[in-house]
């Protein structure tokens, strides 16, 4: 399994060409679960300076920067994994979001190719960063440090607790022991995989106004039954796909890294979630 080319790298996630698709095939997820959109804070016309935190392949900040020509569009992440070919209005940094910012670099106008110099930013967006980011509250400060007056700052994160259905016809039992050894391996890493439950109190802490935080779940599998199942049915399959796709990323880095894992330990429990995920009497999912 290939590993960060970024010396800088503490992820302990792989960047390789597997976890790559993931991560672009998850971008639909989320774009399913948002009802198509990329973001659901309320941004003005005049959105014009985007920074993507933990941008990875950077599909996120290339169809923001695609869909809104006006706006400027920094991606930054520790691996430089993202396409060459991009937007005029997009680029990539690499660089650790943990550290004192020094982004967004002016982009030239695509027109008149003039650079403005540093400007206060519009909108900071990070997307499921939760087994990479230690301190959350300070990312919130330096957020709202870098934001404009009137800016925007969105999360779109997952908790990794492994949750089932109390009526499910059979309760999960791996992917609860994944979910649990992983969370405790991250731990040790400093990372709080169930950060999430704290954002709205910490973004206020920050100083941030009007937080708001709407909670979904993402179902592993089609199990979903009922007459408004027909979104969560869908979501259901492309999540059960991605979560399985991505169970071997998860634990593998993480459980050998902290807990001494050996990888034949870890593929047997990555083996033995899948199989239970792929079972539709488990009615399991995540909190997103
Ligand atoms: C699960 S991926 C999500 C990628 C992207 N946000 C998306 O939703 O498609 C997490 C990404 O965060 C990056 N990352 C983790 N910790 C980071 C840090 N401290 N600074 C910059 N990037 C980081 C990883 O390299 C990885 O590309």
């Amino acid at each position: 399994m290939a590993v960060s080319s970024s010396s800088l790298d503490p992820y302990a996630l792989p960047n390789d060409e597997p976890e790559l698709e993931r991560l672009d095939f998850q971008h639909r997820v989320w774009r399913l679960s948002l009802d198509g959109a990329l973001y659901l804070s309320p941004l003005p016309p005049s959105t014009n300076s985007v920074l993507d935190l933990g941008t990875g392949t950077g599909i996120w900040a290339i169809e923001f920067a695609d869909e809104n020509p006006s706006a400027t569009v920094t991606g930054v992440d520790l691996s430089p994994v993202q396409p060459r070919w991009i937007p005029p209005n997009c680029q990539f940094q690499i660089d650790d979001i943990e550290e004192e910012w020094t982004y967004p670099l002016p982009i030239p106008d695509p027109t008149s190719g003039e650079v403005s110099g540093a400007r206060g930013l519009d909108f900071v967006h990070g997307r499921m960063l939760s087994l990479g980011v230690k301190d959350w509250p300070c990312l919130f400060r330096q957020s709202f440090t870098h934001l404009r007056p009137g800016g925007y700052f969105e999360a779109q994160e997952f908790d990794l607790t492994a949750h089932c259905e109390p009526d499910s016809p059979k309760q999960g039992v791996a992917f609860r022991k994944w979910s649990e050894n992983v969370i405790g391996a991250a731990k040790k890493a400093g990372i709080n995989a169930q950060a999430s439950r704290h954002f709205d109190q910490q973004l206020r802490e920050a100083g941030f106004v009007d937080v708001t935080s709407k909670h979904f779940r993402w179902p592993v599998g089609p199990w979903p039954e009922g007459e408004n199942s027909k979104k969560e049915k869908t979501l259901g399959v492309w999540a059960q796909r991605n979560i399985v796709a991505g169970l071997e990323a998860g634990a593998l880095g993480m459980l050998s890294r902290y807990e001494g894992w050996s990888k034949e330990q870890v593929l047997e429990l990555v083996r033995e979630a899948r199989e239970e995920m792929l079972d539709m009497e488990f009615h399991q999912y995540l909190n997103m």
